[in-house]
């Protein structure tokens, strides 16, 4: 007889944010969905198993001298809303176009779904969204044209969908793309990237151009997209709209990944933040210690801590305080300590 599973249960984590709490319910029910059909089936159907949607293996790719991407390693699961960060120039869109068969790659692999982004390109093309960065120009078409287009690339468009999300996006697709701002331009790349129901959406910088109340608009859709099972792949350079919704990052520098994690995880690797003004000249040498990294900032020494918080603080009270404050540190500093080049 059929034993119903136990639905697991996640624990939330401490100040979870709302992206986390969808992936935890996510990741929960994902692994209920599976764990009932191996009940039923004995084993794990194909298609199944957890295979990365997104999978690249040491990805390379020069332009000639200059560099491009070097050994780019990524694996992104279902349902992950993935942000893909990092400084201009690091490489996130060649990164990108490469998955997308735009430009070969000079050696490495990449898969979606298991099939091979260049050898399967039609076959993947048809089930994923897609935004580029450098959005460029169909003049004459008007929005509606742009969509049927893409949409014929792409197997097919739901003319009820686009209209939905055009009503949300507060855009009228009627006019010609020439005549659309660069905002506007971007709301039609989102409706043609969000449209026909992908599996995979991925995005090339897309909160470029959009207004705050659009972004607002914009995150709540990815999240939708994500419930729904959709998986979301985004560069960005705001920080804020990748702590909002993501819940693995990858951060790229130099053509390298520097690190990926769950952003759960990155925020409790989190150290602390030390800020103190003493009311005597104190050498920062004295702070040298593994684990921190001390800087003079405006008259006060700042500190960023993950080890020695006691050797620190013992070191600290040896001298005359004025001010001083501690805090976590945010993700966005987690942020600009990588891209800084610390680790
Ligand atoms: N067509 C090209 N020819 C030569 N070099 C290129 C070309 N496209 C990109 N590059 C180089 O590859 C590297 C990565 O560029 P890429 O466009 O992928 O960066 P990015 O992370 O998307 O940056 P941004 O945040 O500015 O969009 C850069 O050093 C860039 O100069
Ligand atoms: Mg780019």
């Amino acid at each position: 007889m059929f034993r119903s599973p136990q639905k697991p249960f996640i624990a939330p984590s401490r100040n979870e944010s709302f992206a986390d709490m969808i992936w935890r319910k996510r990741a929960a029910s994902a692994s209920y969905a599976d764990h009932a059909v191996e009940e039923l089936s004995g084993e794990c159907p194909e298609g199944l198993h957890m295979e990365p949607i997104i999978k690249t293996v040491n990805l390379t790719k020069s332009y000639g001298k200059s560099r491009g991407i070097e050994d780019v390693n990524l694996s992104v699961n279902r349902g992950d809303i993935f942000g893909f960060l990092g400084p201009n120039g690091a490489g996130k869109s060649t990164t990108i176009r490469t998955l997308l068969d735009f430009i070969r790659p000079t050696s490495g692999s990449a898969s979606i779904f298991g099939l091979d982004c260049q050898k399967d390109s039609v076959q993947i093309k048809k089930r994923i969204g897609y935004i580029p960065g450098d959005f460029g120009l169909y003049g004459n078409m008007s929005g509606w044209k742009f969509l049927e287009y893409f949409g014929k690339v792409r197997g097919g468009y739901d003319a009820e969908d686009a209209r939905a999300y055009a009503a949300r996006l507060d855009i009228r697709l009627d006019r010609k793309m020439k005549e659309y701002s660069r905002g506007m331009r971007q709301k039609v790349a989102i409706i043609q990237a969000f449209m026909n129901n992908p599996d995979l959406i991925i995005m090339d910088e897309p909160t470029n151009g959009l207004d705050p109340l659009v972004q607002q608009t914009f995150m709540d859709m990815i999240r939708e997209k994500a419930a729904e099972g959709t998986t979301i792949f985004m560069s960005s350079h705001v920080l804020s709209d990748v702590e909002k919704v993501c819940n693995r990052v990858a951060i790229i520098k130099g053509g390298r990944i520097a690190t990926e994690e769950k952003v759960e995880d990155l925020r409790k690797k989190a150290g602390n933040v030390v800020r103190v003004k003493f009311a005597e000249e104190v050498d920062p040498a004295a702070f040298a210690m593994p684990g921190v990294s001390p800087v003079r900032q405006n008259g006060y020494l700042k500190m960023t801590v993950t080890d020695n918080m006691e050797s620190v603080l013992g070191e600290i009270s040896r001298h005359k305080v004025a001010d001083i404050s501690i805090h976590q540190m945010t993700l966005e500093e987690i942020f600009m300590h990588y891209y800084e080049g610390g680790k």
